[in-house]
């Protein structure tokens, strides 16, 4: 027998099989045979672009709903199987989901439908006209039906405008063989609103509204995943339960609790336990949520680091109540240290709110009687855990030992 310091590890991953069946089942980019609770949606997405099968150009359609109410997984679903049947009876259509988290621009879209329908066109270089035309050419080339589903359309509006969706909602005009039929995503309730008018009336000709999912709704979206997902009898009682209630805090948010469920029964492998326990699911809990602001920490611009640095060092203070005012002084001195230009008061007091709707934060107008009002700031994340991160920042690094108390004792 070998005595390699891993067998004991090795071992047990050979000889107790995993919990999970089917991990994939449990990812979000799986598409499930069955979506619970959205029977609704899905006939009615169905039936909006089911008159495609019949030649007829289906009505451009807007889906809003909050995060993880099934908008993407709706559609996928629906114009999957669209697909399918279009090509069991020969009809030309072609489906392009485009992500606009990562399709942000004007270029980017048209050169994706273009490499779609068979006209590639360079990553960069050609003016944006130049690709709409050669665009619209190829599709009117022959009969066919393009359906794209613009998933996240904040994102592409956000960078890009309304352009390109502009000019998609006037094509069929132009097109004398082909079509185009446009569904379009956002969790942005308020997003409409800032469209062109012109835009927002021809893209929701239809509109359907995704309501969050309650606790008991979410229990058999997870039970329906775990059959496929994990081996019989692995999640004890309450464990779908637990993930359910929990996704239902805030809002029912499906997302969230698969990924409960999946976490849970990751940190049950690692700790070697045979089945998923309640205990897991808080685990599972705390260590997303830990993730979510780690995240958020680390993608932070430099000067909201700083402001959120300066934050850190006066509740390492004496200092009892921390003001906007107490912050802006540390932050120069913070400046200066790290050689950065500074911002103004008011420019790093809206960082400040920013970092409170992120939730790192906690702000409260407090009166300070005949001095007024003033803004009394708290960190509402764990101070290791904002040193840990922030200090991996070149200009935090320079300030990671400033201390804030010699400065409050200035005056
Ligand atoms: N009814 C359902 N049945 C099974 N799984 C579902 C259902 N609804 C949502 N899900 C799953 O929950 C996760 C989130 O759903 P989805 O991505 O469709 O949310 P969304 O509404 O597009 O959210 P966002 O606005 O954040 O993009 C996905 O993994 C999806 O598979
Ligand atoms: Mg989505």
């Amino acid at each position: 027998m070998s005595d390699h310091p891993l067998d004991a590890i090795f071992d047990r991953f050979i000889s107790s099989p995993s919990i999970f069946k089917n991990h994939e089942v449990l990812r979000p980019s799986h598409i499930p045979d069955k979506l619970p609770h959205r029977d609704y949606e899905i006939q009615f997405l169905g039936k909006a672009l089911g008159s495609a099968l019949r030649n007829n150009r289906p009505s451009n359609i807007f889906l809003y709903g909050k995060t993880g109410t099934g908008k993407t997984i709706v559609s996928k679903y629906v114009t999957k199987y669209l697909q399918e049947r279009a090509n069991s009876i020969g009809k030309n259509i072609i489906v392009s989901l485009l992500n606009c988290v990562e399709i942000d621009t004007d270029y980017r879209v048209l050169a994706r439908l273009c490499d779609l329908i068979g006209e590639p066109v360079p990553f960069t270089g050609l003016p944006t006209d130049e690709v709409f035309q050669r665009f619209k050419a190829k599709l009117d080339s022959k009969k066919q039906l393009l359906i794209v589903v613009f998933d996240e359309l904040d994102k592409l509006h956000q960078k890009s405008g309304d352009n390109v969706l502009y000019q998609l909602t006037r094509i069929n005009t132009d097109l004398k063989k082909a079509q185009v039929s446009l569904v379009c995503i956002t969790n942005d309730l308020s997003f409409k609103e800032t469209l062109d008018p012109r835009v927002r009336s021809s893209l929701s000709e239809e509109e359907l509204v995704f309501k969050p999912y309650n606790s008991l709704q979410l229990e058999d979206i997870l039970a329906e995943r775990a059959k496929e997902g994990f081996h019989e009898g692995v999640l004890t009682e309450g464990v779908i339960s637990l993930c359910a209630a929990l996704a239902a805090q805030e809002h029912g948010d499906a997302r969230r609790a698969l990924d409960l469920l999946r976490v849970a029964a990751e940190i049950a492998e690692r700790e070697n336990e045979s089945k998923v326990l309640q205990s897991h699911v808080r685990k599972a809990s705390k260590q997303i949520e830990k993730d979510t602001i780690q995240e958020a920490l680390i993608s932070l611009p430099v000067q909201t680091k700083l402001v959120l640095w300066a934050v850190y060092v006066l509740e390492k203070s004496t200092l009892k109540v921390i003001t906007t005012g107490d912050i802006y002084k540390v932050y120069l001195e913070l400046c200066k240290t790290t050689g950065l230009d500074p911002i103004t008061p008011r420019r790093a007091n809206s960082l400040l709110n920013e970092l409170s709707m992120l939730g790192v934060v906690n702000t409260k107008v407090v009166s300070m009687g005949r001095y007024g009002r003033t803004t009394k700031v708290s960190l509402s994340v764990s101070p290791r855990q904002t040193r840990n991160i922030l200090c991996e920042d070149f200009y935090i690094k320079k300030v990671s030992d400033f201390n804030a108390q010699t400065l409050l004792g200035k005056d």
